[in-house]
């Protein structure tokens, strides 16, 4: 039997040898992070300046520097405006933002808005690199629901290590909706960010970029916005949790070390129509959850990471981390304020498609590729007309888990298998775990940004994957427009260094 990898090595995919049996995850069962020690750090709230011409610009410098992560350990990192991780950008619907953003990294790069819709030029994409010392200047007007949004790396090839060694931001956008709702909202006080990866460490305390599994990296670390061993000082009896997995290859099953009830009030793309009660929420690479959990005076609660459920047809669950269990952040309640309860109704979210709508494409994951392909930048897939509601049909056909992302939208989940979605997926997304065998029908709708030349991306989010060609590209094209797609000269097209070490081993990084 030709074993996958060797198969895919005949496809240039860069042979991850030896790995199989040696994920980076702790032995299944095992609880890191026991002893919570430091105080949970709260990204800050990016400075910006709002000009006569009303917008509102903020500054970003990509650059190298050194986190402790560890207590008492330094390690070599990359961040935006900082060391590690970046300020969580934040602006309301409807309003302009500008960026002026400087390269300062010892390799090209790029800063992607994941779930923002963004004209496609400005998407960040692995179309729009950053040259070493060059700067990159994107704007456009905010057009969608309250939601957080988060910004990262989306070099071809190279986005693994990029997010890995530190470069993940959030982006809050407020509308009319949240700023009335009577829902926890100040910023690191009851309206909580949660940046949630995993990493593994060298001896010396360095990042260990070695020996992805078929998944990626996999770490026995859980780092929560930069430290391992966060707790967080709770003030209110209710607190609101914005989880982002920032992990390349981990998924996460979060819950409460009490199986405490919590409601989940929202998804990537913003709040779901009404809060929905859960003791437990799977997260996938990409993917947000925003959940408010109630809290008694003094007392402690873990949230934790559980062994992952959805795991039909999944080959070497252990070794992709699917039974680990995780200590992810302690928090500790002191005399708490009170507050008001989560309101019955949240938003309104107009379908966009009937169950049971014949798909406009379908598409089939598995290995590393969609439909039998790897991404070509200079291959369009589709081309979409701007304005068009699409209804995708995406099938997990492997034994291998994968998730779906989509750049520019937020999509519905019409149906899985022909039944509704549970209520954790009725809201906007755009990233959705697909497990194996099961078909996602999604709606979503290319409103207004149209562009013959630069494409926008859909991709497997597990980063080993997207870097191994789990991607594809298509152009959103205005009545009449031809396609005249950029080209990218991409040299040998080789998919560089996962798993062998060299883009690692760079000259400047970790020096
Ligand atoms: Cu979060 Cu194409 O990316
Ligand atoms: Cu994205
Ligand atoms: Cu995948």
């Amino acid at each position: 039997m030709v074993s996958r990898r060797g198969f895919l090595a005949g496809l240039a995919v860069v042979p991850l040898a030896g790995c199989a049996a040696r994920s980076g995850a702790p032995t299944p069962g095992s609880a890191t992070n026991a002893s919570a020690t430091r105080p949970l750090p709260i990204p800050p709230l990016a400075a910006s300046s709002v000009g006569a011409d009303g917008v509102r610009r903020f500054t970003l410098d990509i650059q190298q520097g050194t986190s402790e992560i560890l207590p008492g350990k330094r390690t070599a990192t990359w961040g935006y405006n900082g060391a590690i991780l970046g300020p969580t950008l934040r602006a309301e619907r409807h309003e302009s933002v500008a960026f002026t953003i400087r390269n300062s990294l010892p390799e090209p790069t790029t800063v992607h808005w994941h779930g923002m819709h963004v004209p496609a030029r400005c998407d960040g994409g692995p179309h729009q690199t950053i040259a070493v010392g060059g700067t990159w200047e994107p704007a456009w007007t905010i057009d969608q629901q309250a939601a957080m949004l988060w910004y990262h790396p989306h070099p071809h090839g190279a986005t693994e290590k990029h997010v890995y060694r530190g470069l993940s931001g959030l982006f809050f956008v407020d509308d009319e909706t949240t700023d009335t709702l009577d829902l926890p909202k100040e910023y690191g006080v009851d309206d909580i960010p949660l940046v949630i990866q995993d990493r593994r460490f060298t001896a010396s305390g360095a990042l260990d970029e070695s020996d992805p599994t078929d998944v990626g990296l996999l770490g026995d670390t859980i780092v929560v916005n930069g430290i391992a061993g966060a707790h967080l000082d709770v003030r209110t009896d209710r607190v609101r949790l914005r989880v982002l997995n920032g992990s390349s290859g981990r998924i996460y099953n979060l819950a409460f070390d009490d199986h405490r009830a919590f409601q989940l009030i929202g998804t990537d793309g913003g709040l779901l129509t009404a809060p929905t009660t859960l003791s437990n929420i799977q997260v996938s690479p990409g993917e947000r959850v925003e959940i408010v959990v109630e809290l008694r005076s003094d007392e402690r609660i873990m949230l934790r990471s559980l062994p992952i459920e959805q795991r039909r047809n999944i080959d070497r669950a252990a070794a992709f981390g699917f039974d680990d269990t995780f200590d992810i952040l302690q928090l500790r309640a002191g005399k708490l304020e009170q507050s008001a309860p989560v309101p019955d109704s949240l938003t309104t979210i107009p379908a966009l498609a009937a169950p049971g709508t014949k798909p406009d494409y379908t598409f089939e994951l598995k290995w590393f590729m969609i439909n039998g392909r790897q991404m070509d930048m200079n291959r369009i897939d589709m081309t979409i007309p701007v304005d068009s509601t699409q209804v995708w049909s995406v099938r997990n056909n492997d034994n291998w888990p994968h998730n779906f992302h989509v750049h520019d939208v937020q999509f519905q989940v019409v149906d899985i298998d022909g039944q509704a979605p549970p209520p954790a997926l009725a809201g906007w997304k755009d990233t959705l775990y697909t497990e194996p065998q099961f078909t996602y029908r999604l709606a979503m709708r290319f409103a207004q940004h149209s562009d013959p030349t630069y494409p926008y991306m859909f991709h497997c989010h597990l980063l080993l994957h997207e870097d191994h060609g789990m991607m594809g590209q298509f152009l959103v094209l205005a009545p009449g427009q031809q396609a005249a797609p950029m080209r990218m000269d991409m040299p040998g097209m080789d998919m560089p260094g996962m798993g062998s070490g060299t883009t690692g081993n760079k000259p400047g990084h970790h020096g």
